[in-house]
C-alpha cells in the first residue's frame, strides 16, 4: 500500500462519484456539480490514491469556505444553533461536506488526516469556525463521530431527518426519501490558536 494525498483533478470525478453513490447515496452529487466544485476556488476537493494498485481512488474529501448564513442551509441547519449566536452571518466558515473511504483502506486514519490537516489551510483562508452535518445512519451510530471528537470538534445540534425532503437512493436506511438523522458539529479555530500560544 502506497498512498498518496493531491488535489482532486478532472480526471478522478469518475472515481468519485462513484465512491459517493456506493458510500453516501446515489447521485448525491452528479458529475457536472463535481465538475462545477473544481473549478470554484472556494471547495478544496481533495483524493488520496494507492500507488500499488494503479494510483486507485481509495478516498476523497470536499470542504469549502462560505459565509455562516450561506452555510447552515447548505448544511441541512434550518435554525441557527445556540453555539452559533454570537457569529455574526458574514463570519468565514470552513465546511466539512462529503468525504468516504473504500472499505479495505477504512481505519487507518486517512480521513482523520484530512479533518487535521485542512484546518490550518481554513484557517489562513480566514475561517473563523469549521461546520460540518455528519451522517447517523438508521438505528447506527454517527461514523465521524470519535474522528470529530478526537479532533476538537462538538456536537451541537441534532437534525431530524435532513435529507427527507429529497428523492435519493440511500444505502443506510434504504429508501429513496432518506430516514436517517444528522448530528451537526463545529469547532472554533480561535481556541486552537490560543492553544499553541498564538495571541
Ligand atoms: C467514515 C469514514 C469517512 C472514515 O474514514 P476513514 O479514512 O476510515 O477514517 P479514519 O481512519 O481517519 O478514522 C477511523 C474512525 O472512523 C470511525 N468509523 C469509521 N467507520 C465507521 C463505522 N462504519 N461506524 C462507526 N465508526 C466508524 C471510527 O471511529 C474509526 O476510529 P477507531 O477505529 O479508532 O474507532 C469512512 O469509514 C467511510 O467512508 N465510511 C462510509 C461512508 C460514511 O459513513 N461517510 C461519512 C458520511 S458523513
Amino acid at each position: 500500500m502506497k498512498l498518496t494525498i493531491r488535489g482532486a483533478q478532472s480526471r478522478d470525478l469518475p472515481g468519485i462519484k462513484r465512491m459517493i453513490d456506493v458510500y453516501i447515496a446515489e447521485d448525491y452529487y452528479s458529475l457536472a456539480e463535481l465538475e462545477a466544485l473544481l473549478r470554484d476556488d472556494r471547495y478544496l476537493c481533495y483524493v488520496v490514491t494507492d500507488a500499488d494498485r494503479g494510483d486507485a481512488l481509495v478516498s476523497y474529501f470536499i470542504a469549502f469556505l462560505s459565509t455562516l448564513d450561506r452555510a447552515l442551509p447548505m448544511l441541512h441547519v434550518s435554525e441557527k444553533p445556540e453555539k452559533l449566536l454570537a457569529y455574526p452571518d458574514d463570519t468565514l466558515v470552513g465546511v466539512y461536506k462529503t468525504s468516504s473511504t473504500e472499505k479495505e483502506y477504512q481505519g487507518l486514519g486517512i480521513c482523520s488526516s484530512f479533518i487535521r490537516d485542512l484546518e490550518p489551510v481554513l484557517r489562513e483562508r480566514g475561517a473563523r469556525l469549521i461546520l460540518a452535518t455528519a451522517l447517523r445512519p438508521l438505528g447506527r451510530e454517527v461514523p465521524m463521530r470519535r474522528i470529530f471528537e478526537r479532533n476538537g470538534f462538538d456536537a451541537i445540534a441534532e437534525i431530524p431527518r435532513p435529507w427527507v425532503d429529497m428523492y435519493l437512493y440511500c444505502p443506510y436506511c434504504q429508501r429513496h426519501h432518506c430516514i436517517c438523522d444528522a448530528v451537526f458539529y463545529m469547532k472554533k479555530l480561535e481556541d486552537t490558536e490560543g492553544e499553541h500560544g498564538g495571541e
